[in-house]
This record gives structure tokens, sequence and C-alpha cells, in this order.
């Protein structure tokens, strides 16, 4: 199984590599997939989509840097989201991500890693479920959330107590595991 970590935050001082860091160590833990992190802040989306939706037009003409984040949300099977709540939602960087593909999400299972104030990054979590939804994927029950990660990450973005967040992990690695292995199987059977 292909896992992609996606960082979901792009600004100056985001805190997002250090959760991503983290999780992707613990992906490597569990041992049941392969980990590609994917930084969007690599890829300059275009905030202006093209005039056919790409949900008409899957394959159509892309701007380089969507072609060569497409390649990378093709090739995996599974996807963790690592997102904080940016006023209630999610950063629009990943609204971005999100909009400009469609068969790359299509029947793939879909985790989250939240990070935040007090909201611990969930009510961005309850947006991308809704969201994800559209785009017929499968979000896993399952998650890790960080309220007040100032408090839990030391000065070098180490958890002061990895107790639980890692057995968080861990779980939600076993139920995205268990998803991305059935949906893999039914991709590649033969509808109709
Ligand atoms: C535009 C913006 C809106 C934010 N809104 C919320 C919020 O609604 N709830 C919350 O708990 N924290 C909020 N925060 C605090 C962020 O969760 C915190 O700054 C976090 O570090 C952002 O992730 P990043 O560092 O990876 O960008 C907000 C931060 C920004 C920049």
């Amino acid at each position: 199984m292909k896992l992609a970590v996606i960082i979901g935050s792009v600004r100056e001082g985001r805190f997002g590599p250090t959760v991503a860091d983290w999780f992707a160590e613990q992906a490597a833990a569990h041992g049941g997939f392969d980990i590609d992190v994917v930084d969007l802040a690599d890829f300059d989306l275009p905030r202006d989509l093209p005039a056919i939706p790409p949900m008409m037009d899957p394959g159509g003409p892309r701007p380089a840097s969507v072609a060569a984040l497409g390649e990378r949300l093709a090739a995996a099977d599974a996807f963790i989201i690592v997102t904080p709540d940016y006023n209630r939602g999610y950063p629009a960087v990943l609204k971005a991500a999100i909009d400009w593909y469609v068969t790359e999400w299509d029947s793939k299972a879909i985790g989250f890693v939240g990070y935040s104030g007090a909201s611990g990054g969930l009510l961005a979590i309850e947006g991308l479920r809704q969201v994800f939804n559209e785009l017929n994927a499968h979000t896993v029950r399952n998650y890790v959330s960080f309220p007040r990660y100032y408090l839990l990450f030391d000065a070098e973005g180490k958890l002061i107590d990895p107790t639980e967040p890692n057995a968080a992990a861990a779980a939600l690695l076993d139920q995205l595991h268990w998803w991305a292995a059935a949906l893999t199987a039914a991709r590649n059977v033969a509808v109709g």
C-alpha cells in the first residue's frame, strides 16, 4: 500500500511539517505502507480552475504544477491529510489541491491528523469529510487530534508525552490500511 501524507498548510513559520514528520515516523514504524510526504508548499497550484471542471474532464490539459502533484496523488492508495483549523475550517490550499483532481481521490481511503488551538483540527477535519464524500473517497473514523499543540511538542518538535498520540496513530494506521487494501482490491475489479 502506498500512503501519501499531505502537509495541508503552506504559510511561513507553519507547524504542519512537524506534525507530518511525527506521523510519517509512526507510519514507518507501522510497516504496512510505503510513505510519500507531500508538501503542498512545493507545488504552486493555480487558484483558478479550468473552464471545463475537472469532474467533467479528468484527463484534460493541466499546468505543470498540477500535473506534478497529480502524479504523486495518483500513485497513492491512501492519504493522511495533516491540517490545522483556519477560522473553523481547513486551509484554502487544501481546497485547491482537492478541487484540481477527481480520479486521484476516487475510491481511496483518507485519514486525518489535526492540530490547532482548542479545537485541535477537528473542525477542519469535519469539513474535509463532507468534501471527500463528493469525490467518492472513504474517510476513516479514527483520527489524531492535537488541541493546543504548542503545549504538547517541545522546542525540537518532539512530543513531550508521545504515549497517547502514538497509540492513536497506530489505531488510525491499522484502520486506514484495512480500508486501503479493501478499496484497492475493489478498484482492480472491473465493474459491469
Ligand atoms: C488564518 C488562521 C486562522 C486560524 N483559526 C483558528 C481556529 O479557528 N481555531 C483554532 O484553534 N486555531 C486557529 N488558528 C491557529 C492555528 O491553528 C495555528 O496557528 C496553527 O499553527 C496553524 O497551522 P500552521 O502553523 O501549520 O499554519 C488559526 C490560524 C490562522 C493562521
